[in-house]
């Protein structure tokens, strides 16, 4: 089996060669275009844009996503493990979205809330992203403390570790890596499937577990070539 790499390509492409039952967790990020509607904006009684209030939206306008969605998550279940966990990243507009698709397919056991602690935005400041998690395992470290994750983004701290961002919703490695040593042990496969910057790549590498992953865009590809040098580079004192 193929393992430590990023194909530069659509994860359902990709995902066709792994096998089934392979994975020992998922952790992955989707995009947030969920946020998005139809383009445009319509004022409302208060007279309130739609984007300004961003609450016009509708999940018949996410049609067009859904059978992606419902073949990647009946991926997830083909080539995850019995003992398999996964950590699927969302925000609060897209949770409710995902969360039947995701249930029909794997055991979803909670959401988690991820505490960023600061974050920017009017209407209060945005301080935190949610986390689907799931697990076929009946215990692990997963079911230790709480399901509140209170660690630094990148508006509070996150920098010191991970240098300035070099994708717009890039993860702090040290996010990626708890959800990595609360669920597997070292030598573990682990799946991403929207890669990005290779957060979850360069995760792998500092926790000691083997990564598989796939990155539609051709910029970003790169870029997270470059981190994984970067890492490995560090890794052996170069
Ligand atoms: C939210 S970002 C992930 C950011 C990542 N967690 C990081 O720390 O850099 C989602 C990524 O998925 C990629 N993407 C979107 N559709 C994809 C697809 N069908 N297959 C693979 N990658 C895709 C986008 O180009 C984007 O870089």
């Amino acid at each position: 089996m193929r393992l430590n790499y990023i194909d530069n390509c659509d994860c359902l492409e990709g995902l066709r060669e792994v096998p089934d039952n392979s994975v020992d967790l998922i952790v992955t990020d989707p995009p947030y275009f969920l946020s998005m509607g139809h383009a445009g904006s319509s004022t409302n009684a208060r007279g309130g844009t739609s984007e300004q209030l961003n609450t016009n939206r509708c999940f018949n306008d996410l049609a067009i996503c859904t059978p992606f969605y419902k073949q990647l998550f009946a991926e997830y279940k083909r080539v995850l493990k019995d003992d398999g966990s996964f950590y699927f990243f969302t925000d609060w507009r897209g949770y409710a979205y995902y969360f039947p698709l995701l249930n029909a397919e794997l055991p979803v056991r909670n959401m988690l809330v991820w505490d960023k602690k600061s974050g920017p935005g009017s209407f209060y400041g945005f301080a935190h992203e949610l986390i689907i998690f799931g697990t076929y395992k009946p215990k692990n470290k997963a079911g230790c403390g709480t399901n509140v994750w209170r660690m630094s983004g990148f508006n509070s701290g996150a920098k010191s570790t991970n240098g300035d961002k070099v994708h717009p919703t890039q993860k702090p490695w040290e996010v990626i890596a708890k959800a990595i040593e609360d669920s597997t042990e070292p030598g573990a496969v682990v799946l991403d499937t929207f890669m990005g910057s290779g957060t979850t790549a360069v995760a792998c590498l500092r926790t000691g577990r083997n990564y598989i992953g796939f990155e539609l865009d051709e910029k970003y590809h790169a870029i997270a070539e470059q981190r994984i040098a970067g890492a490995v580079d560090e890794l052996l004192g170069v």
